[in-house]
């Protein structure tokens, strides 16, 4: 397997525990409510598949630069939903009346359907989390995912999906209608190692340009200390490391030159090597 330069670790969430992920935890969840989510850095979904299910996101967005982890990514979102209790709605067909539900929610497309094709919508109901053992799955193969227009685009699981690009560089479809939150857990060390310290700058301002007015910023940087093993990873690396002038602690005054507002911590996070700041900026202008 090649070095994973960019800390595209593969089975990175059997070492770091990650379902109830505790950076997650720590978030107010009206952060998360009905909102637009970038996840950058992804790795293989597991946070985006937790933010979109447990989190009431509306849409979460996952890119990594590594396809193999992006594919990866694709297929927790799978066996995440095959794990997840039925939703009553969809197990029973409720008839309703050929004008509409008395929501008024429905789209165009459904009104006006029979009562053998129509169904009322699962949105405001809770998932049962893992209601299902994950060998089922093995077993018996996936479940079926509803359509979304029976389901909901803006539930699990059609409110995530996964992009594969090297973010800094690239912009993906969805940024163009910005995001009011984006994520960015454990990657800061290897995008400032893997592009130096204009690298990183680029990457911030990419996330203020991508951000609404009053969106969050959550970050969760690497300490320096940590730069020393990654840079025994790869000569480019340590070539890269000796050139940096910036330091994690010049993270967030750059941050508000750019137009954030001054960080929130929520403390040191996780276990062993893995407790990190998790830091959240608002986009002030
Ligand atoms: C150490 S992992 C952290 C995974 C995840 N964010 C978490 O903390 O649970 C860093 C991830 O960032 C990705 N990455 C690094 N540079 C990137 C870039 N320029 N664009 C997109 N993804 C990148 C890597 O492939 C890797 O999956």
């Amino acid at each position: 397997m090649s070095v994973p330069i960019h800390g595209n670790y593969h089975g990175y969430y059997s070492k770091r525990p990650s379902v109830n992920d505790p950076r997650l935890d720590t978030l107010p969840r009206e952060l998360f409510s009905k909102k637009r989510v970038l996840d950058v850095g992804c790795n293989e979904g597991w946070v985006s598949c937790e933010v979109a299910q447990s989190f009431g996101a509306g849409k979460v967005v996952g890119v990594d630069i590594d396809d193999t982890l992006v594919r990866a990514a694709w297929r927790r979102r799978l066996q995440v939903w095959s794990t997840q209790g039925p939703v009553p709605e969809l197990s029973v067909a409720k008839p309703v009346p050929e004008d509409g539900d008395g929501d008024g929610d429905e789209p165009s497309s459904q009104r006006g359907l029979g009562h053998a094709t129509k169904k009322r919508k699962a949105k405001s109901k809770k998932p049962v989390l893992n209601y299902f053992p994950a060998s089922f799955e093995h077993t018996f193969g996936s479940l079926p995912i509803p359509p979304s227009h029976i389901r909901g685009k803006d539930v699990f699981p059609h409110n995530v999906l996964f992009r594969t690009a090297d973010w800094v560089e690239e912009d993906i479809v969805e940024d163009k209608d910005g995001y009011d939150v984006v994520l960015a857990f454990s990657i800061s060390k290897w995008i400032h190692l893997n592009s130096g310290d204009e690298g990183l700058k680029k990457f911030f301002a990419k996330v203020h340009r991508v951000l609404k007015v009053g969106g969050s910023f959550v970050l969760e940087p690497q300490a320096w200390d940590t730069y020393k093993k990654a840079k025994r990873m790869d000569k480019t690396l340590k070539d890269n490391a000796q050139k940096l002038k910036l330091r994690p602690e010049d993270f967030e005054g750059i941050l508000m030159e750019m137009g954030f507002g001054a960080k929130k911590s929520f403390g040191e996070i996780g276990e062993g090597g893995f407790c990190r700041p998790v830091d959240l900026y608002v986009k002030l202008r």
